[in-house]
């Protein structure tokens, strides 16, 4: 890649604004329209040609200088040659997979992926004829022997959604790289400011730009970072299904970008907080932080991140329904909802879907995500809350 001048914090600040003019807007505006017009047919016509390059105006399913501007900025934070946009993270992890797979390939995916990563292999590649194998996330460099001649794509992520254990990555992708499959791994959780896929030889970082990128709650976002023909290819797939994100979303994306390292700063310093209060308490069997030694993966966290996001899950001690319902409903500071890296804080039981790998720990798994409110507020609340787990028939 070409030398940035920029460093990271000054690329945040600086890149992906409008170009220089006296009187200049500070930020990019929200850019909306469909039909771009040319003076000249032959300018048209190159410009149609040129139509997948992200940085081509043609027409505005295609991109605008917005979009192209989060696109550039979001490749150099994934050390990428490209950035493909969509609507959702959904959206991007799919295209990703419809673009690498066809009827009749193999297609291997960690047990522990995003649900509805795992529900699109299951429904829509599996009634297209592509055979899905998942196999256990912590399988690091004996991947090889799932691998066959017809594997079109090993995807995978860290930590696992819900139940958070870190895969050994370069494990996964020098076996991959050796036998010429492409990898694809979701990075939505670190982002790229904690974990460069990239430079770990994966060919693909996904990501769902809805949670730390945007960074509000108040926005969908698709992120595909890639290389060279693969990244090419999977661009054209997202154009010829024609998605892409709209213009606030756009908007909304770029500046959520210029605040990423402080959010992602706070909420690594806080989320170990919280977490290492929870491990305290005499409720909590587990703790599945990567930064905590009960995560599996815990020392693959500390040698491949640079940091830990604020969403964490932790195993109680076994308890009945009842009693996790009410636990979760008496926190007045903590909304019970999907999705995660907003401002908010967010609690979610969570039962892990598994296949290749039983989830079989004796307990029960509740998912947090810690957001800005006072940690103090937070902690009270939970020490308020957390007698309702007390009298488990096990424990008693
Ligand atoms: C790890 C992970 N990947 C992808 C997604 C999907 O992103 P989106 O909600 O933007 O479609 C989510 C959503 O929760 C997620 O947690």
């Amino acid at each position: 890649m070409p030398q940035d001048p920029l460093n990271i914090a000054d690329h945040l600040v600086q890149a992906g604004r409008p170009e220089r003019a006296e009187g200049r807007h500070v930020n990019m505006p929200i850019e909306l329209g469909s039909t771009m017009v040319f003076d000249t047919l032959a300018a048209f016509e190159a410009a149609r040609d040129a139509r997948y390059d992200s940085g081509t105006v043609y027409y505005g399913r295609y991109g605008n200088h917005a979009s192209f501007q989060l696109e550039a900025m979001l490749a150099r934070l994934e050390k990428a040659d490209g950035v493909t946009l969509t609507s959702s993270g959904v959206a991007a992890i799919s295209l990703t997979l419809l673009a690498l797979t066809r009827p009749g390939s193999h297609l291997l995916v960690a047990d522990h992926v995003y649900g509805n990563t795992r529900g699109f292999c299951d429904t829509v590649l599996a009634s297209q004829g592509v055979d899905i194998e998942y196999f256990d996330p912590m399988i690091g460099g004996g991947i090889t022997d799932l691998i066959r001649p017809d594997t079109a794509a090993i995807m995978f992520e860290a930590p696992g959604s819900g139940t958070f254990e870190i895969p050994d990555i370069p494990a996964i992708t020098t076996v991959a790289r050796a036998k010429k499959v492409p990898t694809v791994f979701d990075n939505t959780w670190a982002t790229p400011l904690f974990c460069q896929p990239l430079l770990m030889n994966v060919d693909v970082s996904v990501a769902s730009g809805s949670k730390y990128i945007c960074g509000h709650s108040d926005c969908m976002l698709g992120i595909i970072a890639a290389s060279g023909p693969l990244g090419e290819k999977i661009r054209r797939m997202v154009m010829a299904i024609g998605d892409k994100p709209g213009a606030q979303e756009v908007f909304l994306a770029l500046r959520g970008l210029r605040t990423l390292r402080m959010r992602m700063a706070y909420v690594d310093a806080a989320g170990r907080d919280m977490a290492n209060w929870l491990a305290k308490q005499p409720q909590v069997k587990r703790m599945l932080h990567p930064a905590h030694a009960d995560c599996p993966g815990h020392a693959l966290w500390q040698r491949d991140f640079s940091g830990a996001a604020g969403l964490f899950g932790v195993v109680f001690h076994p308890c009945s329904d009842a009693q996790i319902r009410s636990f979760v409903e008496t926190l007045h500071h903590f909304g019970i909802g999907v999705s995660w890296g907003g401002y908010e804080s967010l609690v979610l039981p969570v039962t892990p879907t598994r296949t290749a790998t039983p989830w079989v720990e004796d307990g029960q798994l509740v998912r947090f995500n810690i957001g800005f409110e006072d940690p103090e507020t937070l902690k009270a609340d939970l020490a308020a809350a957390l007698p309702h787990l007390n009298s488990a028939p096990e424990r008693t």
